[in-house]
């Protein structure tokens, strides 16, 4: 059964949200908790598809993962297999996170590629090299991917040859359970690695320098267990401001930390919205006149401006009254979402990496689909600023990062539903 999320704009927004935990900490945490021996509860855990994905990939080997509240409980057990599930694992490009730890666990992991948004080729050469650099042997047996470590895992001095945000996961997953000491060089900086770190160290493990480019970790035979509150959502915070700058009025964000998004919140600012800081934690945005252009951003790793913000400014932009341009310098296939801006009236371009922006004279509703997590958010930002009904067919993909979309904005005052679809 296909959902689809229904939008009527034209309201300026008003009202303040609660942001919840991230998608992007979660998910790698669930995979951190294959590591532990004892019990883990992670806390204010959004009710997302994709940890439901991670959850069944936990009870598929043997671990019993369960949703208390708004908790999710994690007990180890006996692991009973090494085969990850093909189901969850082909629809979650986060499921590769399950790979380092499962092999160190039982020296063996067989499992397909993993799925996920279609960003690109999104090829996982990196995770697989630094683990046969720590002792590991690869082979494909048809579309199966066998990995294995009979003898364990080893520290390694590594440099990554790119700061992959997965990849940096991978291996200090790795690591964190090797015999000997391993330092990444090159590694990603990203919140949300620092949020796995302080994780693995709660749970006993011994790192320095997480959330910046030099990591060490001296491994430990076993990890225990912890209760842990991963940190706030950033992107679902740019989500937010970004909603506010396309539909106008204003919002105050709470439980978020302003500065993990700052990129998105300049680029707003430029663009002539009001952002007011209220606190290490809060922060108000406001939209009253026309926005204007603000020439090319280009997206980057952190702390660049965020690849997954790239389309929730496009929206934002589609109606100020000059051009703007996004270069997303990460991924190659960003702007799925171009066509359904185009469908409201938008006037843009994708070509290859960047999309460009011209001013509409306004936008209109439209039936159009979603064809990735942040893609779709973007077209439902974009109907927050159209004239009349836009319903977004295929919103799973929204679903995958944000629990409720539908609620998230109506409780910003705007009119919103969510529908069934009969798959046609
Ligand atoms: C993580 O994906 C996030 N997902 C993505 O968020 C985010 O867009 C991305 O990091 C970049 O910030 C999760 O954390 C679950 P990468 P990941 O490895 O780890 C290339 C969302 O919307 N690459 O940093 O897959 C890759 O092709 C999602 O929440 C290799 O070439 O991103 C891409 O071009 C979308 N070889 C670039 O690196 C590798 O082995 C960045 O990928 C790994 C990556």
């Amino acid at each position: 059964m296909s959902k689809a999320l229904v939008i009527t704009g034209g309201r300026p927004l008003s009202g303040s949200v609660e942001i919840p935990s991230a998608k992007n900490s979660v998910l790698p945490l669930l995979a951190a908790s294959v590591l532990c021996t004892q019990p883990v509860r992670l806390t204010r855990v959004p009710r997302l598809s994709d940890v439901m994905r991670c959850t069944a990939i936990l009870e598929a080997i043997g671990f019993s993962a369960r949703r208390e509240g708004t908790d999710i409980l994690v007990e180890p057990a006996a692991l009973r297999s090494a085969n990850l599930p093909t189901g969850p694992v082909s629809s979650m490009r986060a499921s590769v996170l399950f790979l380092a730890p499962v092999l160190a666990r039982m020296g063996r992991v067989e499992t397909c590629m993993p799925g996920g948004c279609r960003l690109g080729p999104r090829p996982i050469d990196i995770h697989l090299d630094g683990l046969v650099h720590m002792g590991a042997t690869v082979k494909w047996k048809a579309d199966r991917l066998i990995l294995e470590a009979p003898r364990g895992l080893h520290g390694i001095d590594y440099t990554l040859r790119f700061p992959s945000v997965g990849a940096t996961e991978t291996l200090l997953l790795a690591a964190a359970c090797a015999r000997g000491a391993t330092v990444l060089r090159g590694a990603a900086c990203e919140p949300e690695i620092r949020d796995l770190a302080e994780f693995l160290k709660a749970c006993g493990a011994s790192i320095t320098g997480a959330g910046g480019p030099v990591i060490c970790i001296s491994g430990r035979r076993e990890l225990g267990g912890a209760v842990f509150s991963p940190l706030p959502d950033r992107i679902v915070a740019a989500t937010v401001a970004c909603a506010v700058a396309s539909a106008g009025g204003q919002a105050t964000l709470r439980r978020c930390d302003p500065f993990a998004f700052s990129p998105v919140l300049a680029a707003l600012q430029q663009a002539g919205c009001e952002v007011e800081l209220r606190g290490a934690e809060e922060v108000c945005v406001a939209r009253t006149g026309q926005l204007k252009g603000i020439g090319r951003v280009f997206t980057g790793v952190y702390p660049g401006f965020p690849t997954d913000a790239a389309p929730l400014l496009a929206a934002a932009l589609l109606c100020a009254a000059s051009e703007s341009s996004i270069e997303d310098t990460v991924f190659e296939n960003r702007f799925s979402c171009s066509a359904g801006f185009a469908a409201m009236g938008a006037e843009v371009e994708a070509a290859g990496h960047v999309l460009e922006i011209r001013p509409a004279k306004r936008l209109h509703g439209a039936h159009v689909r979603a064809g990735d997590l942040r893609g779709g958010a973007a077209l439902a930002l974009a109907a927050l600023a159209a004239e009349g009904e836009t319903e977004i067919a295929e919103a799973e993909h929204i679903l995958r990062g944000y629990e409720d979309p539908a609620r998230l904005l109506r409780d910003l005052g705007a009119k919103t539903a969510q529908k069934n679809e009969t798959v046609s």
